[in-house]
C-alpha cells in the first residue's frame, strides 16, 4: 500500500476565482460562547493566507458540533468567524444561512483576497446525509475546491465528498498535505524500531488500530497499552482488577491481539503497576500504587503506576518511529494524570520521528509544554486513527478520484 498522492494547492489556478475551502473548525467553545482552543483555526492559516495572497475569493466552510440538521444558535460559526478575522486581521463575512439567496449574494460579492464563511454546514440535514442537491448548491458557489479539513476526512459528508466530486479543479490544503505526510510515515513503511502507545477507555474502540499496528510491526518493535483498555487485557489473562472498568465481551479480542503480537515477535507491554482508588473522585492523598500487592475488590485502576511509566519510557528510548494515541488513565483528574503526563515527556524525549493524535494525548502534551519537541501533533481524532489503521479516508479519495475503502 502506498500513501495517497494529493493534488497540490500550488498547482491550482485561484486568481480572482471563487475557491470553496472546507476546513475543520470544529473547535471547543467556552461558557461565554467564544473559542476556547483555536488550534484548528490556526492550523488552517497557511492555506488561507496562501490563497488570499494569490487573489482567491474565499468561501470558507466548516461544521461545528453535531446540530443534527437543525439551526442551533449556540453552534453558530459567529465566534469562529470572529477568531479567524482576528488571526488574519481581515474581515470575515458570515451570512445567517448555509445555502440560499443571502449566502449566494455574499459569496458573489466576495472580492479577491476577501473571505466569506458559510454558517455551520451541519445546520443543513443534507451535509451528513451527503445529499446530492445540497452538494450541488454548495458546489455552485465556487470555481475550485480545497480540502484542508483533515479532522473530517473520515466522514463521507456532502462538503467532504459530494462537493469535490462536482468540482474538477481541486486540491489539498497545506494542513491536509502535512497530516498525510506525517501520518504516512506511521501508516506506510515506517522506520524501525517502531513503538506505538495506545490508551483510552475501550478495547473495542482501538481493536482495529491495534490489529493494524501489530500486523505492520515485527521483532524489535513494541506496542505499549495503557488506560482503562489495559484493564481488559489484564483481566483477559486472569489478573485481578478489582472494581476497574473492564469490557468483559472484549476479552477474546485481547487474546487474539496478544497472540498476533507474539506470533510476529512484537513486544506487547501491559502495565506492571497501577494507581488505584475507591472512587474516581479520590484526591491525591486517597490513592495508592499497586504493584505486586493485590488490588482490593472495591478498588479500581485509574492510571498506570510509576514502574509502568518508567518501563514505557525505557522502551521509547531509541525508537525510530513513535505513534501515541489515547490517555494512560483518567487524565482529567489531577490524582490520575501523572501516567499520561509521564508518557508525554517520554515521547518528547525520544529522538525518533514522533506523532501524537487524540484529544487527551494532545492535552497532556500541552500541559507538559513539550509540543515543540514532538514532530507532528495531529489535528484529527477519528481521522488520524482511520488513517493509521490504513483505511482510505473518503475525503482524501474524493480529492484524488479513488474510491474510499
Ligand atoms: C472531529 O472533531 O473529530 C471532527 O471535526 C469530526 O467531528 P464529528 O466526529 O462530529 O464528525
Amino acid at each position: 500500500m502506498a500513501p495517497p498522492k494529493l493534488p497540490r494547492l500550488d498547482a491550482l489556478d485561484v486568481d480572482n476565482r471563487r475557491v470553496f475551502v472546507r476546513v475543520d473548525f470544529n473547535v471547543p467553545l467556552g461558557n461565554d460562547g467564544t473559542v476556547r482552543d483555536d488550534t484548528r483555526i490556526r492550523a488552517a492559516l497557511p492555506t488561507l493566507r496562501s490563497l488570499r495572497e494569490r487573489g482567491a475569493r474565499l468561501v470558507v466552510a466548516s461544521h461545528l458540533g453535531r446540530p443534527k440538521g437543525r439551526v442551533v444558535p449556540a453552534l453558530s460559526m459567529e465566534p469562529v468567524a470572529a477568531r479567524l478575522a482576528e488571526l488574519l486581521d481581515c474581515e470575515v463575512r458570515l451570512p445567517d444561512e448555509v445555502v440560499g439567496d443571502a449566502a449566494r449574494r455574499l459569496v458573489l460579492e466576495t472580492r479577491a483576497g476577501q473571505i466569506t464563511m458559510l454558517e455551520n454546514l451541519r445546520f443543513h440535514p443534507g451535509e451528513t446525509s451527503n445529499d446530492p442537491e445540497f452538494a450541488k448548491a454548495l458546489a455552485e458557489l465556487a470555481d475550485a475546491y480545497v480540502n484542508d479539513a483533515f479532522g473530517t476526512c473520515h466522514r463521507a459528508h456532502a462538503s467532504v465528498v459530494g462537493v469535490p466530486r462536482l468540482i474538477p479543479e481541486r486540491a489539498a490544503g497545506r494542513l491536509l498535505a502535512k497530516e498525510v505526510d506525517a501520518l504516512s510515515k506511521v501508516a506506510y513503511d515506517p522506520a524501525h524500531p517502531f513503538v506505538a502507545i495506545v490508551g483510552g477507555a475501550k478495547v473495542s474502540d482501538k481493536a482495529e488500530l491495534l490489529d493494524a499496528l501489530v500486523r505492520r510491526l515485527g521483532r524489535g518493535d513494541a506496542v505499549l497499552v495503557g488506560g482503562a483498555m489495559a484493564n481488559t487485557f489484564l483481566y483477559a489473562r486472569g489478573e485481578a482488577v478489582g472494581a476497574s472498568l473492564v469490557e468483559r465481551d472484549a476479552t477474546a479480542t485481547c487474546r487474539r491481539i496478544v497472540d498476533l503480537a507474539a506470533g510476529r515477535e512484537v513486544d506487547l507491554l501491559l502495565p506492571v503497576d497501577a494507581v488505584v482508588a475507591r472512587s474516581p473522585e479520590a484526591a491525591r492523598g486517597e490513592v495508592r500504587v499497586v504493584g505486586r500487592d493485590p488490588i482490593a475488590e472495591d478498588e479500581a485502576i485509574y492510571d498506570i503506576g510509576p514502574a509502568t511509566a518508567k518501563a514505557f519510557a525505557e522502551r521509547l528510548d531509541g525508537a525510530a518511529t513513535v505513534f501515541w494515541n489515547g490517555p494512560m488513565g483518567m487524565f482529567e483528574s489531577p490524582a490520575f494524570a501523572e501516567g499520561t503526563l509521564a508518557v508525554a515527556r517520554a515521547v518528547a524525549a525520544c529522538e525518533g520521528f514522533t506523532v501524537v493524535g487524540g484529544g487527551d494525548s494532545l492535552a497532556a502534551v500541552a500541559a507538559t509544554g513539550v509540543g515543540d519537541r514532538i514532530d507532528h501533533l495531529s489535528t484529527g481524532g477519528g481521522a488520524s486513527l482511520a488513517f493509521v489503521e490504513g483505511r482510505t479516508l473518503p475525503g482524501i479519495a474524493a480529492l484524488t478520484g479513488e474510491e474510499a475503502a
